[in-house]
C-alpha cells in the first residue's frame, strides 16, 4: 500500500486479541488499538468517546472478561470489536473512531 505504514505482522496480534500502538513510537497521528479476528483486523483510535481517556490501564489489555467486547478501564464502557459501537456504559450509542487498515501478505498497514 503506497503511502501507508506497516504496523506489524498480523501474527504479532493473538487471534481473538488486541494490541496497542503508541503514536510516538510508530509515527502515527494518534495512539491506536488493533484487534484481530482470524485473518481480519480492526483498528480504532485509543480514545474513549465518553471522556477521551485511553481505554486500557495495562498494556494491550483492551478486552473484557468475555473477550468479545472492548472495555474502557475508566468507567467500564463496552464496545463491539467489529464496528467500535458502544453497547453498554456511559457513552452507550457512541462509537470509537475507526481507522482504516489493511492486511496484505500477512502484514497490517495503516495510513499515516
Ligand atoms: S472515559 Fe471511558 S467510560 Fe468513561
Amino acid at each position: 500500500m503506497a503511502g501507508n505504514a506497516r504496523l506489524c505482522a498480523l501474527d504479532d496480534i493473538p487471534d481473538g486479541g488486541a494490541k496497542g500502538f503508541d503514536a510516538g513510537t510508530c509515527g502515527l497521528a494518534e495512539d491506536l488499538i488493533v484487534l484481530r479476528r482470524g485473518r481480519d483486523a480492526f483498528a480504532y483510535v485509543n480514545r474513549c468517546p465518553h471522556q477521551g481517556t485511553p481505554l486500557e490501564t495495562f498494556p494491550d489489555r483492551f478486552l473484557d472478561q468475555t473477550g468479545e467486547l472492548l472495555i474502557c478501564s475508566t468507567h467500564g464502557a463496552r464496545f463491539r470489536v467489529r464496528d467500535g459501537f458502544c453497547v453498554k456504559g456511559p457513552c452507550e450509542g457512541a462509537s470509537l473512531q475507526a481507522v482504516a487498515i489493511a492486511v496484505e501478505d500477512g502484514d497490517v498497514f495503516v495510513s499515516r
